[in-house]
Order: structure tokens, then C-alpha cells, then sequence
């Protein structure tokens, strides 16, 4: 069975054509328009999308060596997102199943990013604790089987990767700001500042970034400018190191609670170098095995969104035409 996958749900047009639970092809365009306004600009990134969707698409089939009617089936992210970012890609796989006369199925953007952990770590098992962590979501699930989940954390204001994000803004950096502050800390001292690692009064797992952020803010104001400047790669190191530890102090204590030891990290942040050397240290001294999934899947593409829904399709789901972008979609 041959599955084509589109996702368009924020700033990346992505294509990618799955054959019996392989990944043919990921071709993924990251629209780099909104790189000069800190971050993404909705309007724009419907445009981009309505630009590129048909060549991305093109693009997929000819990579992977696919006739468009050998395709049995589109698989498309219907929420969460950019509500009109959203409807390119649905309207778009609704236009082609109509004229294909083949099924297509919607597909939940945060499903799409477990299957990016799933489909590359063949060894999870179920039950298994899941942190998606993006640009959008900080959520730890326990994923009891594929549709079957409990939410365990969410935050309460920022997303860890709006943390990146807002934060490289503050230090003058472009957006997406988590490659940035990446880039920039390589040779920071973490311990430079002691940024706070902030909890959530009256819930245990919860997570709250925008306090960080803030604090971020008050220390560069206080600092001479060009103490910031010579320093930067220190401030950055410590600010991303108080987002890392954040992150990993809720995987531990989650891990704990619930006696699972398997844990799989997926989106965006999931890319970060030091959040991955760090979880090893955490999994090799606690005996717990963190899975990440493999770098070019940690972001948003195409790839996670075709294996879900061939999945779906394999099990005899698909989705009627009048399905409706949802913006808000959870788990
Ligand atoms: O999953 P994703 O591509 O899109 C959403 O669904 O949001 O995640 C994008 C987010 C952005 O906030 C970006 O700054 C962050 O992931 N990100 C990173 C890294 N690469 C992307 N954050 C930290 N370190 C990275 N290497
Ligand atoms: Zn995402």
C-alpha cells in the first residue's frame, strides 16, 4: 500500500510518500519568510503553503520513484495549527482524493509526532511516556496504545520551543530561535547565570516558560550591552540550559510516578544537542531509555503525518469530505 503524506499545518510545505511502512521520500520546504518578523506570521505561511504545496507535492512522488496513480491513499494534518495553513493542505488532499477517487484521512499533527518516535524506535512498547515538545505543545502523555492517551503535564502559558524562540528574540537572534540559541551557546558556560527552573503552583508536572523568559529579559536590561554581546554564548548556554533541565525534571519525576521507564521525546526541541546529551545522562543514571527520534523527524514534515494515517488506512479509517480544520486539536 502506497500512502502520500501532507503537512501544512504551520511553516513547513511537506510532502512524503510512505510504501508499506517505509519513508520513501520527506521532502520538506521550511518557509524562511518569517525569519525576519521573530516569528511566524499566519497570513504568510497560507500563502507560502498555497506556493510551494503542488511543487513539494510533485517533488515527493518524483523522489520516490511514484506514479500519482499508484497512490491508494493521502494521508493530510487536519489540526492542530494555523487554521489557514491548515486548509491548504486539507483542501488540497480533498481536491486529489476526489480525483483520484482514492480515500484520504485526517491526521492529528501530535499523533503524527508520536508516530515520528515510533516508527524509528521499533522497540517501544506500550505503555510509554511521551513529552511532545514543540514550537506550539509542552504535553507529557501516557500513551497507553496508538489512541489511547492520558495527559500528564501541559503549560500553563509558553510552549518550551516558544521559550527558544521569544528568548533568541531578546538576544537579537532569528527565528526559529531553538537552532539559534543552539548554535550560539556551543561554547556558553551553562552555569553562567542561574536562570530560574520554573514550576507550577498547586500541579506537580506542569510547565510554565513565560517567567524565563521574562527573567531573560530583566538580566539583559541590567547588563551593559556590551557585556551581553561578549557574553552572549554564555547567556544563551544558560538559558537554554534552565529549559533543558526543566524539561528533564518532569521526564524524571513522571518516570518515577508511574513506573514506566520508557519515554519518548518528539517535536521540534526534540533537535536540541544539549537536551539530548543531557537525557543520557539522566537515562544512564536512572535506568530509564529515552528515545528520540532521528533529527530530520523532529521537526514538522510530511513523513510522521503519512505513517499515521497509513496506519489509519491499514485499519479501515479514513475521513469524510466535510472534514473541517480544527486549530485547537488535541490528542
Ligand atoms: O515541531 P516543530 O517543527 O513545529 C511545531 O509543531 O511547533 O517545532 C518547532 C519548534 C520551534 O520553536 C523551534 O525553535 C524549536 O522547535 N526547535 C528547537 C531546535 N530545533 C527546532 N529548539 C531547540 N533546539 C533545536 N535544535
Ligand atoms: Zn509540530
Amino acid at each position: 500500500m502506497i500512502v502520500l503524506g501532507i503537512e501544512s499545518s504551520c511553516d513547513e510545505t511537506s510532502a512524503s510518500i510512505v510504501k508499506d511502512y517505509n519513508i520513501l521520500s520527506n521532502i520538506i520546504f521550511s518557509q524562511e519568510i518569517h525569519s525576519e518578523y521573530g516569528g511566524v506570521v499566519p497570513e504568510l505561511a497560507s500563502r507560502e503553503h498555497q506556493k510551494n504545496i503542488a511543487y513539494v507535492i510533485d517533488k515527493s512522488l518524483l523522489k520516490s520513484n511514484t506514479k500519482i496513480e499508484d497512490i491508494d491513499g493521502i494521508a493530510v494534518t487536519y489540526g492542530a495549527g494555523l487554521k489557514g495553513a491548515l486548509l491548504v493542505g486539507l483542501n488540497f488532499a480533498k481536491g486529489m482524493s476526489i480525483a483520484l477517487d482514492i480515500p484520504f484521512i485526517g491526521v492529528n499533527h501530535l499523533e503524527g509526532h508520536l508516530y515520528s518516535n515510533i516508527m524509528d524506535n521499533k522497540e517501544i512498547k506500550f505503555p510509554f511516556i511521551s513529552l511532545i515538545v514543540s514550537g506550539g505543545h509542552t504535553q507529557i502523555w501516557r500513551v497507553n496504545q496508538i489512541g489511547n492517551y492520558d495527559l500528564l503535564a501541559n503549560t500553563v502559558d509558553d510552549a518550551a520551543g516558544e521559550a527558544f524562540d521569544k528568548g533568541a528574540r531578546l538576544l537579537g537572534l532569528s527565528y526559529p530561535g531553538g537552532p539559534e540559541i543552539q548554535r550560539v551557546s556551543e561554547n556558553g558556560d551553562p552555569s553562567y547565570i542561574d536562570f530560574p527552573r520554573p514550576s507550577v503552583k498547586k500541579s506537580k508536572y506542569n510547565f510554565s516558560f513565560s517567567g524565563l523568559k521574562t527573567s531573560l529579559l530583566y538580566k539583559i536590561k541590567q547588563m551593559d550591552k556590551n557585556i551581553v554581546k561578549k557574553n552572549i554564548h554564555h547567556i544563551a548556554a544558560s538559558y537554554q540550559e534552565a529549559i533543558v533541565d526543566t524539561l528533564l525534571d518532569r521526564i524524571k519525576r513522571i518516570s518515577k510516578e508511574e513506573k514506566i521507564s520508557q519515554i519518548s521525546i518528539a517535536g521540534g526541541v526534540a533537535a536540541n544537542k544539549r537536551f539530548r546529551e543531557k537525557s543520557e545522562i539522566l537515562s544512564s543514571k536512572n535506568n530509564i531509555s529515552i528515545y528520540f527520534p532521528d533529527l530530520n523527524l523532529c521537526t514538522d514534515n510530511a513523513g510522521m503525518i503519512a505513517m499515521a494515517g497509513y496506519e489509519k488506512l491499514h485499519n479501515g479509517i479514513h475521513s469524510d469530505l466535510l472534514l473541517e480544520p480544527n486549530p485547537n486539536l488535541s490528542l
